[in-house]
């Protein structure tokens, strides 16, 4: 018997997918900024026997419309955001088996601190942390930390097979399994010769040390992509143990899991390896009437101003309204 996985798609902010409704008089997504509002969350996924909760996240702001931030911070567009990693700690203390899918983009941090905060929330989860990985697709993010913009498309990608493989050696090669002995009677906490430095001296980055952090229950955490251009589902294929896709249509997801499978392959992985995860916004209700309905009262609240950048760094319009899919 095929499992379907659930994961649920949030962000640490008022307006996720669906600018603006925030107003309609049931949303609380205003309370973004409490914990409660998170571990309210975390326990209805759990009991709603959801496998993870997926955190995106954006370290800019949509600031090409008009050419300039106005529209995003009038209508709440992902803006303001807080960081994600901390809203982890707080949901996984009142779950047990929820996951958490964290977004973080490796643009705009040295692979050595991040893979110690990974390891925290590995340890903190006890194994329930995973990472979707993300290169940014802001131009306002690289200008915030001081760039003119983002490096190009497939360069990124390129900074990120060496990120990756700098947080392998950090997490898989610094400690072996036995090195922490926790032994009270010799005074022993860690041996020493089992904590190996890691030297990497790459075109991008340069670590030369000791991972900070003991092992954590998964070491690696479970690792998330959700590029869709070539060079993005050849990282993937390479890295991903799943996948985020957003398909407008059967057969777009059809062709887009195929050729993500394909990659897995070249990659020299199983085909099927890859959990695949598709993007459906779902509207519950008792009847099908009432679901519709339902999906009509919320469509009511919905700004579509909102300019995204494609993955060639154009930009094109995206009416939000149209990603309301409606499953029944
Ligand atoms: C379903 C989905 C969710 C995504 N979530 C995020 C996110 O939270 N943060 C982010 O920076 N990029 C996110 N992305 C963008 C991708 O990580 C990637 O940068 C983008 O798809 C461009 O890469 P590509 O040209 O390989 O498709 C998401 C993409 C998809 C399809």
């Amino acid at each position: 018997m095929k499992e379907i996985r659930l994961n649920a798609f949030d962000m640490n902010c008022v307006s996720h997918q669906a600018s603006g409704l925030w107003r309609h008089p049931r949303d609380r997504s205003d309370q973004y900024h409490t914990l409660q509002y998170w571990t309210d969350l975390a326990r209805t996924l759990e009991r709603g026997l959801f496998d993870a909760l997926f955190l995106a996240d954006v370290l800019g702001i949509y600031d090409v419309y008009g050419a300039s931030p106005d529209a995003a911070l009038r209508n709440a567009a992902q803006v303001p955001v807080n960081d994600p990693a901390m809203l982890v700690s707080a949901m996984a203390s009142v779950t047990r088996n929820l996951g958490f899918g964290l977004t973080a983009t490796l643009s705009y941090e040295h692979p050595f601190p991040f893979a110690r905060r990974m390891s925290t929330l590995d340890h903190l989860t006890q194994g329930r942390i995973g990472w979707n990985i993300v290169t940014g697709y802001l131009d306002s993010a690289a200008k915030s930390t001081g760039k003119a913009q983002q490096s190009s498309h497939d360069a990124r990608y390129d900074i990120a097979d060496e990120y990756m493989r700098v947080v392998y050696d950090l997490w898989e090669g610094s400690w072996e399994d036995d090195a922490v002995r926790r032994d009270r009677a010799s005074g022993v906490f860690t041996d020493p010769s089992k904590v190996h430095r890691i030297r990497h001296d790459g075109k991008y980055f340069t670590v030369d040390a000791i991972h900070l952090s003991e092992p954590s229950p998964q070491r690696t955490p479970v690792l998330f992509q959700a590029g869709a251009s070539r060079r993005g589902q050849q990282f993937a294929g390479t890295h991903a143990e799943c996948v985020f896709i957003a398909g407008p249509s059967k057969e777009i997801v059809r062709k887009t899991v195929a050729s993500i499978r394909g990659q897995a392959l070249i990659q020299g992985r199983r085909s099927d390896e890859p959990l695949i995860f598709s993007l459906l916004t779902i509207v519950t209700a008792p009847t099908h009437e009432e679901a519709w309905a339902k999906y009509e009262d919320y469509k009511q609240y919905i700004i579509p101003t909102i300019v995204w950048p494609d993955s060639r760094g154009t930009h094109r319009f995206k009416n939000v309204i149209h990603r309301m899919q409606t499953i029944l």
